[in-house]
């Protein structure tokens, strides 16, 4: 088994496309690892996915460092990347190298993401600075997506938002960013700017155009409903798979068909009879 590198996933540009997934526990971090992609991303959708919230603001860094643990103490192969939550890096760059370190010596990421335009590039320079890798990811920034006007396509309108795109990933790669990552970002930019770039590009709902792919595990296996946007594909329906084996479960305790002698520990018969008899 030989450990994914950032200076591996960076020669894949331009020979051959490599994929990430999200993992936020140790059993999807195994099976992840097992799998042959190449990274893991303990992304906060895990605010949504695995806590229930409705948007990604309220992941606290301490969250985020609880479950890139569990992701760190497991895969051993993938390369991982850990997301800086909403407001862990925004208001000043010492914060956010000491929120960034926390990722990387708590937590035993390989480097941190984070979300912003142009405007965050200076805080992404400073934490490349400090000596941590950063993916920059820009596009539609679901941290950020109320003052985006929700969930939607970004940079599509017209020639200057397309342009802003372009921009906010030129900035990200001069600010150091090893990698960009484009969320729904349509194709045809998607390809431009993987081309205008000399780092690899990530993309979800970027087309087909990027160096690698990024999917949320709990959504393209039918554990979770789904961010607004239709990303994904259903590779396989784990949800309905649990759920039947779960409504099995219940129908069988209430039958009497579970446990059966093969799930219990015997006993000697005779104990039992002094039991009852009080000898
Ligand atoms: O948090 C996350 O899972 C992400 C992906 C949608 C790229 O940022």
């Amino acid at each position: 088994m030989t450990k994914v590198t950032i200076p591996f996933i960076q020669s894949l540009k331009g020979q051959r496309k490599f994929a990430m997934l999200t993992a936020y526990d140790a059993p999807f971090a195994r099976l992840v690892d097992e799998s042959g992609v190449e990274m893991i991303l303990v992304g906060d959708s895990l605010g949504m996915v695995m806590l229930g919230h409705n948007s990604t603001s309220p992941v606290t860094m301490d969250e985020m460092v609880h479950h890139a643990k569990a992701v760190g103490r497991t895969a051993k192969r993938c390369l991982l990347v850990g997301d800086m939550p909403f407001m862990s890096y925004q208001a000043d760059a010492s914060e956010a190298i000491r929120n960034a370190g926390r990722l990387i010596k708590e937590a035993g990421m390989d480097c941190v993401k984070l979300e912003g335009t142009s405007k965050q590039s200076p805080i992404a320079k400073a934490i490349v600075d400090a000596g941590i890798a950063v993916i920059g990811h820009i596009g539609l920034t679901p941290q950020t997506a109320a003052s985006l006007g929700g969930i939607n396509v970004i940079g599509g309108q017209n020639a200057a938002t397309a342009q802003r795109i372009v921009d906010d990933a030129l900035a990200m790669q001069s600010a150091g960013c090893w990698c960009v990552l484009m969320e729904a970002v349509p194709a045809d930019l998607a390809a431009y700017i993987t081309k205008r770039l000399s780092v690899p590009t990530i993309g979800i709902g970027a087309g087909i155009g990027c160096d690698g792919q990024v999917l949320v595990s709990h959504e393209m296996f039918g554990m979770f409903p789904g961010f607004g946007l239709p990303f994904g594909k259903h590779y396989a329906e784990a949800g309905e798979l649990i759920r039947n084996g779960m409504k099995q479960y219940h129908q069988d305790v209430l039958h009497g068909t579970f446990p059966e002698a093969a799930n219990s520990f015997p006993i000697d018969a005779e104990m039992i009879r002094r039991l009852e008899s009080g000898e």
